[in-house]
C-alpha cells in the first residue's frame, strides 16, 4: 500500500494560523493526508531568532507538498539590516527549495464579479495567469551597505530566464482550452533600459521556438501596468522577473476585488516538493477574531492537490464547493459588497450573509 503524502503546514503569522487549520479540515475531508506543523516567519524569529531554521528547511524539502498561511507583521517591522525579519524565511524557502516557478491564477468568481474597482464590462472574460520567476534577479543579487549609499544588484542568467520561460510556455499550452483561441504569453520587461531584460527578451523569444502553436508578445512593465487596468480580458499568461512580477501580480489580484480569494504555486524541478500559500497577506489587524477569509487558502490547497500531487479531480471538488458557497451568498467581512442581511426576494434569491472563517469552512465541507 502507497503511503498517504506528507504535507508540511507552515500556519506563519496574523491570520495565517486560523487560516490554515481551516484549510487542513477541507483537505481531511478529501483524503489520507500526514500533516506536520512547523514554524516559519515571525513565529520563528519569537522562537529561533530566525524566521527560517536548517530542520525545518529540510523537513520541506523531504515532502510531498508545503502549504502555507502567511507571514510578517508590524511586531517585526525594522529597517534595521542585521535584524531577522519574517520575509527572509519566505526567501530562504523559495532558494532552498529551488521554487523558481510562481504561478498566481488570476480569474473573478462568477458570484464576486461586483467587487471588482472595473467597470463589470471591463473586467468580464477576465482569466489570466501571472508566471512570476521566483529565485534570481535583484531578490537575490548582491545587496549592502557602504557609507551613506546602498545598492541592490539585478542579474539573470541564460538558464534562469529558460526555465522560467518554459514554465510560461507550458502554462499556456495547458490552459489552451477547447474556445478555439490561441494559447497567448505576454512576455514583460524593461528592455528599453535594462540589460537584464534585454537578455530576457531575447532568450525568451528563443525558446518560444519550442512552442510554435503559442502566441508570443513582449510588452515594457510600465505599459503591462497600464493594459492590465485597460484590457484585462485581452491576458493569457504573463512571464515576467522577479521584482515585475510582485508588483504586477498585485495590481493583477486587484483586479477582481477579492484579494483574499488568490491562490499561488510555487514549483520548481518535475519531482520536487511545490509551496502553496494565499497571495493576500498576514492580515494582523483582524488576526485572531475569527473573521478571516479561507477561501485563497482552500484554493491554494486545490493549486496542492493538483500541482503538488497530480490530484487533479480533488482540487476541482475544493474549487466548486468554493464557487458554491459564494453562490449561496456566504461572504467573510471582506468580501461583502454592502447588501448584507436581505431576506430572500424573487429577484435575488441568494442575498449576501456575512459569515466568519468558521461558517465559511463548515459550508464548503458541506458542499464538497
Ligand atoms: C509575495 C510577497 C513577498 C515577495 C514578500 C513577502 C517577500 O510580496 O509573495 O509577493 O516580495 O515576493
Ligand atoms: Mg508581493
Amino acid at each position: 500500500m502507497s503511503r498517504s503524502p506528507r504535507i508540511v503546514l507552515l500556519p506563519g503569522d496574523g491570520i495565517g494560523p486560523e487560516i490554515v487549520a481551516a484549510a487542513r479540515r477541507v483537505l481531511e475531508a478529501l483524503g489520507e493526508f500526514e500533516f506536520e506543523e512547523r514554524l516559519m516567519g515571525g513565529c520563528s524569529i519569537d522562537a529561533h531568532g530566525v524566521a527560517l531554521t536548517d530542520e525545518v528547511l529540510e523537513d520541506c524539502r523531504g515532502a510531498d507538498a508545503v502549504l502555507l498561511g502567511a507571514v510578517g507583521g508590524p511586531k517585526w517591522d525594522t529597517t534595521d539590516p542585521d535584524a531577522p525579519r519574517p520575509e527572509q524565511g519566505l526567501l530562504g524557502l523559495r532558494k532552498g527549495m529551488g521554487l523558481y516557478a510562481n504561478l498566481r491564477p488570476v480569474r473573478p468568481s462568477p458570484a464576486l464579479v461586483g467587487a471588482s474597482p472595473l467597470r463589470e464590462e471591463r473586467i468580464a472574460g477576465t482569466d489570466l495567469l501571472v508566471v512570476r520567476e521566483l529565485t534570481g534577479g535583484i531578490y537575490f543579487g548582491d545587496s549592502g551597505r557602504a557609507g551613506d549609499s546602498a545598492h541592490d544588484t539585478c542579474e539573470y542568467s541564460v538558464g534562469e530566464i529558460e526555465r522560467i520561460a518554459r514554465a510560461g510556455f507550458a502554462a499556456a499550452q495547458r490552459r489552451a482550452g477547447g474556445d478555439g483561441r490561441r494559447p497567448r504569453v505576454t512576455s514583460v520587461d524593461k528592455a528599453n533600459v535594462l540589460e537584464t531584460s534585454r537578455l530576457w527578451r531575447e532568450v525568451v523569444g528563443r525558446v518560444s521556438e519550442e512552442y510554435p502553436e503559442v502566441e508570443l508578445d513582449h510588452l515594457l512593465v510600465d505599459n503591462a501596468a497600464m493594459q492590465l487596468v485597460s484590457r484585462p480580458a485581452d491576458f493569457d499568461v504573463i512571464v515576467t522577473e522577479n521584482l515585475f512580477g510582485d508588483i504586477l501580480s498585485d495590481e493583477s489580484a486587484m483586479l477582481t476585488g477579492s484579494l483574499g480569494m488568490l491562490p499561488s504555486a510555487s514549483l520548481g524541478e518535475a519531482g520536487a516538493p511545490g509551496l502553496f500559500e494565499p497571495v493576500h497577506g498576514s492580515a494582523p489587524d483582524i488576526a485572531g477574531r475569527g473573521v478571516a477569509n479561507p477561501l485563497a487558502t482552500f484554493l491554494s490547497a486545490a493549486m496542492l492537490l493538483r500541482h503538488g500531487l497530480g490530484r487533479a479531480p480533488e482540487a476541482e471538488r475544493i474549487e466548486a464547493a468554493v464557487d458554491a458557497v459564494l453562490g449561496q451568498g456566504l461572504r467573510t467581512p471582506d468580501l461583502v459588497s454592502g447588501t448584507v442581511a436581505q431576506a430572500p426576494t424573487p429577484a435575488d434569491p441568494t442575498p449576501e450573509r456575512e459569515v466568519g472563517t468558521g461558517e465559511m469552512t463548515d459550508a464548503v465541507l458541506a458542499a464538497l
